[in-house]
């Protein structure tokens, strides 16, 4: 009997072990070698790889970190190897070293990133990984710099990112190479010197689908190349801080009208008027112009856009009525989730902005209107943002009801009176709140806050407000920033701001306390 029970424990045992054992060898062993040698180059000081081992519990490579297998063949077919920024350790957690040439061994490998880590270099072997379609380089700070032109042979590559402060790319030629490219990032890349690589990338590149070019000081060269060969897939583009002027982004970018969705300019020198031919991009979703010199008004055309998403033109001397402007901006009304005109020249009255039923931000700050507030908003709105800090606004703050999503509001600098107070109590998302230097007038009391419990930033300074909060008021909100200069706090010191424990900046000047300053304090 009890051998019976041993014989058939034994047999499970053994079928135990090769079930366990089958699992384990999901990875296939040649693999799991060339894996461990590439570890074998690497200094990882922060155990980024410790799945890594060749400990026999731990032999299905397919469970290591950032290993990743077909589940049709076993094969490596993904290494997320990137390093990261570490809020904990307030430094990047990364590997370093040089990458072992048995990464070849990986020949069905797709997908890698190994960005954010300090190599000594990029191999040139990397370019005969020839199944790669992912290739992440971004921010890897390299011992050399240099950038191996036998990458141009990763013809099946439909991603690269070379964005990086620290490479030096001297020849691009090979970029154009990449046949299959869809996605191409070279962020703040000197590429002062590669002529004509804009150029290339959209004329040669038939698949390109994004391009980024952000910072590279790009060379002040105008195309040659015919405009009937510009690329008709571009949807992405961002040439943003380049400084080019208009000349020499105009003339080629009203030609990929049908396809773009998202431009970015942004701090370039464009200069002069905004051209009307922009209203020809009418599937844009989202436009930068923002720090680009612009002036004058806007054009008619873009009452064109009707699925708008995002709209930047700060920082620019434009000017417009805003209610016209507005009006212009119906098609959009139901789309466009972020507006930014701020520091330009918009003029006329606030309109009744909630009409814009989807809108998330709205920044107006330093522009040119005047009149009063809308005394009514009429939609319900999903703001999480309203911006409308230096202007000359007026008259009373209307029922914020509508507005109860805000988490930022600002409006210092304006000349709006009456009262505060009871306008706060339905604001319980706000986070952000800036009313300093208006007319307000009347009394804060506790009742107005209760509602608030979010709030970090008040800044009620240069009105003529007066607050009234009982000295054993204990506030739901834990500022980290609290500005009453002018506003009547006193006449004894407010015992409610010992609740107040994250405060870095606190300014109750001027605000007629007659008191000790207490020991707490
Ligand atoms: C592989 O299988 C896992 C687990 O069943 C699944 O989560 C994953 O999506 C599969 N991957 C692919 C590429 O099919
Ligand atoms: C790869 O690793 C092997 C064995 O550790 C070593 O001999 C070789 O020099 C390495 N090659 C590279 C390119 O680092
Ligand atoms: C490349 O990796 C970085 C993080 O290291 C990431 O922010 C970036 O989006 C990646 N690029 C692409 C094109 O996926
Ligand atoms: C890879 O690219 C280099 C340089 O562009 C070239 O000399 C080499 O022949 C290419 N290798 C293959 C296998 O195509
Ligand atoms: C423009 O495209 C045509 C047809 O695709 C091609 O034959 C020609 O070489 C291209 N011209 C240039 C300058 O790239
Ligand atoms: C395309 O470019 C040509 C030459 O610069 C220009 O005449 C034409 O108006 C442009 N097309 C569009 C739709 O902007
Ligand atoms: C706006 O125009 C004024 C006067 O024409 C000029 O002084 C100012 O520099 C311009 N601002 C910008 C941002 O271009
Ligand atoms: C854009 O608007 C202008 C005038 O506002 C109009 O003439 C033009 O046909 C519109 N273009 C498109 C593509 O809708
Ligand atoms: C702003 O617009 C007003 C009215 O059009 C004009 O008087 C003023 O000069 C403009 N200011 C700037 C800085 O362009
Ligand atoms: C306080 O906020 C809640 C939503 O969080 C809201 O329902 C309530 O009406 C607000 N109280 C007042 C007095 O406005
Ligand atoms: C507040 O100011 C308004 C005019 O802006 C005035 O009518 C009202 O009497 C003032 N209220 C208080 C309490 O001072
Ligand atoms: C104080 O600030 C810290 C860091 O900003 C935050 O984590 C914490 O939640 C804050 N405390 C309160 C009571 O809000």
């Amino acid at each position: 009997m009890s051998l019976l029970v041993l014989f058939i424990y034994c047999i499970s045992l053994v079928s135990g072990l090769t079930r366990t054992q089958s699992a384990e060898t999901r990875c296939i062993e040649r693999e799991r070698r060339a894996l461990l040698q590439l570890k074998n180059g690497l200094v990882d000081e922060a155990g980024i790889l410790s799945s890594w081992s060749s400990h026999r519990s731990s032999q299905d490579c397919c469970i290591w970190r950032g290993v990743g297998c077909s589940n049709r063949t076993n094969r490596v077919i993904r290494l997320d190897l990137n390093g990261f920024w570490s809020d904990d350790l307030a430094a990047r957690v990364e590997l370093s070293g040089d990458i072992n040439s048995s990464l070849l061994e990986l020949n069905h490998l797709n997908h890698l990133d190994i960005s954010y880590n300090s190599f000594n270099r990029i191999p040139e072997f990397i370019g005969s990984l020839r199944k790669l379609r992912y290739l992440n380089l971004s921010n890897i700070l390299f011992e050399d710099s240099k950038v191996p032109p036998q990458l141009g042979n990763l013809t099946n590559l439909q991603t690269l990112d070379l964005s990086s402060f620290s490479i030096i790319l001297k020849n691009t030629e090979w970029i154009s190479k990449l046949s299959s490219l869809q996605t191409l990032h070279i962020n703040y890349v000197d590429l002062s010197e590669s002529d004509r690589l804009l150029e290339n990338l959209i004329t040669r590149l038939p698949s390109l689908f994004e391009l980024h070019l952000v910072s590279c000081l790009l060379p002040q060269i105008p195309f040659t190349i015919p405009v009937s060969n510009i690329s008709k897939y571009l949807s992405i583009l961002d040439i943003s801080f380049n400084d080019l002027p208009s000349s020499l982004i105009y003339p080629w970018l009203f030609n990929l009208s049908d396809s773009l969705t998202s431009i970015d300019l942004s701090r370039n020198d464009l200069h002069g008027t905004i051209p009307e031919a922009f209203g020809t991009l009418a599937t844009l979703q989202n436009l930068d112009l923002s720090g680009t010199r612009l002036e004058g008004g806007i054009p008619k055309s873009f009452g064109n856009f009707s699925f708008l998403d995002s709209l930047y033109l700060n920082g620019n001397n434009l000017s417009e009525d805003l209610h016209s402007f507005f009006r212009q901006l119906a098609p959009a009304e139901k789309s466009i989730r972020v507006l930014d005109l701020s520091s330009n020249n918009f003029t006329g009255f606030l309109p009744d902005f909630t009409v814009f039923t989807a809108l998330n931000e709205l920044h107006l700050k330093g522009n040119d209107l005047k009149g009063s507030f809308p005394a009514i908003l009429e939609h319900t709105s999903n703001l999480l943002i309203l911006d409308l800090a230096d202007n000359q606004i007026s008259g009373f703050l209307p029922d914020l009801l509508v507005l109860s999503s805000l988490r930022e509001l600002y409006f210092e600098r304006n000349r709006l009176e009456g009262t505060l107070g009871e306008r706060l109590m339905p604001l319980s998302e706000l986070q952000f709140l800036g009313a300093s230097s208006n007319l307000l007038n009347g009394t804060i009391s506790e009742t107005h806050l209760t509602n608030l419990s979010r709030l970090v930033y008040l800044d009620l300074s240069y009105n003529f407000l007066v607050l009234e909060i009982d000295s054993d008021w204990s506030p739901a909100f834990s500022l980290d920033t609290i500005s009453m200069s002018s506003c009547k706090l006193g006449p004894t010191f407010p015992a409610w701001l010992r609740t107040q424990k994250n405060l870095t900046i606190i300014d109750i000047s001027g605000a007629q306390i007659d008191d000790f300053v207490p020991d707490w304090f």
